[in-house]
């Protein structure tokens, strides 16, 4: 098997078709970041590779292959036994995507029962990405974490059940500059320890650089450049890349 997730796939909404034969290929322990813009279709593609797009109103047509095992025409059961699994899925905010009535090793207990592939380690799990592992952390309701904590939690609970892949939906965007490159750094750790590959859906490119093996652009559902992230931001090929690294914020001090 020569690639984790292989993927050419089309989006539409109605008639409004918004992923225009979107194609890419990951390997096994690879960082691909997929930036663009609001509204160029970055949430459409997470939601389609999950096969989840259905319950946005979307009809997704073409092929996706997980570890060689094409999921298009697989059944909805098929697909949950994934999801989760196989595919560890990091939405954009703790606040959406937590019950933050619920305390943290309720959370954790109920994403470890959603598979049991494996016996539960959850303090382990909670260091692994530097969250503090003792009783009372366990006991502290999702709401009483901050949106740092929240977004490292989530984290832990794609990670559960050693996916080949995490799908991180802008999973940075909630926080401020510190707790964000906190987050990054910790993308980075788990690739390297875990070898987890992970496609990094982003509207930054200067952040997702540093721990992006490849980098694809995306830009009105289409994409129109792929590459290191090194070739990206030195000799961008396309005028929409031009545009984005032209319009990357420099720092300039008065004398
Ligand atoms: N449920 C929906 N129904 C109709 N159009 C949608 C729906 N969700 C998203 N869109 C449109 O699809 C395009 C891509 O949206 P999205 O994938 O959310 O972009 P991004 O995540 O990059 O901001 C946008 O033009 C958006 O308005
Ligand atoms: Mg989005």
């Amino acid at each position: 098997m020569s690639s984790v997730l292989d993927f050419r796939i089309s989006a539409s909404y109605g008639t409004t078709e918004v992923l225009h034969q979107v194609a890419a290929t990951i390997a096994p322990g690879e960082i691909v970041s997929l930036v663009g813009l609001s509204g160029s279709g970055k949430s459409t593609l997470a939601l389609a590779l999950l096969r989840l797009l259905r319950y946005r109103g979307g009809v997704v047509t073409g092929n996706i292959r997980l570890e060689g095992t094409e999921l298009t025409t697989l059944s909805e059961s098929g697909m949950r036994a994934i999801r989760g699994r196989r595919i560890g899925y990091v939405p954009q905010s703790p606040g959406l995507s937590l019950n933050s009535r619920l305390r943290v090793e309720t959370l954790l207990d109920e994403t470890w029962r959603a598979h049991a592939s494996r016996s539960a380690n959850h303090r382990g799990l909670l260091e692994s990405v530097q969250l503090p592992a003792d009783t009372a952390f366990l006991r502290k309701r999702a709401g009483e974490l901050s949106t740092g904590q929240g977004q490292r939690l989530l984290i832990a609970l794609a990670l559960m059940h050693g996916p080949a892949l995490l799908l991180a939906d802008e999973p940075t965007s909630a926080l401020d500059a510190i707790a964000q490159a906190g987050v990054l750094q910790l993308f980075g750790r788990i690739n390297r320890e875990r070898g987890t590959a992970i496609l990094f859906i982003s509207h930054d490119l200067l952040s997702v650089a540093g721990i992006s093996h490849r980098v694809d652009i995306l830009h009105e559902g289409r994409l129109v450049e792929s590459g290191s992230p090194a070739a990206v931001f030195r000799t961008p090929q396309h005028p929409f890349t031009r545009q984005l690294v032209a319009a990357m914020p420099r720092l300039t001090l008065p004398d």
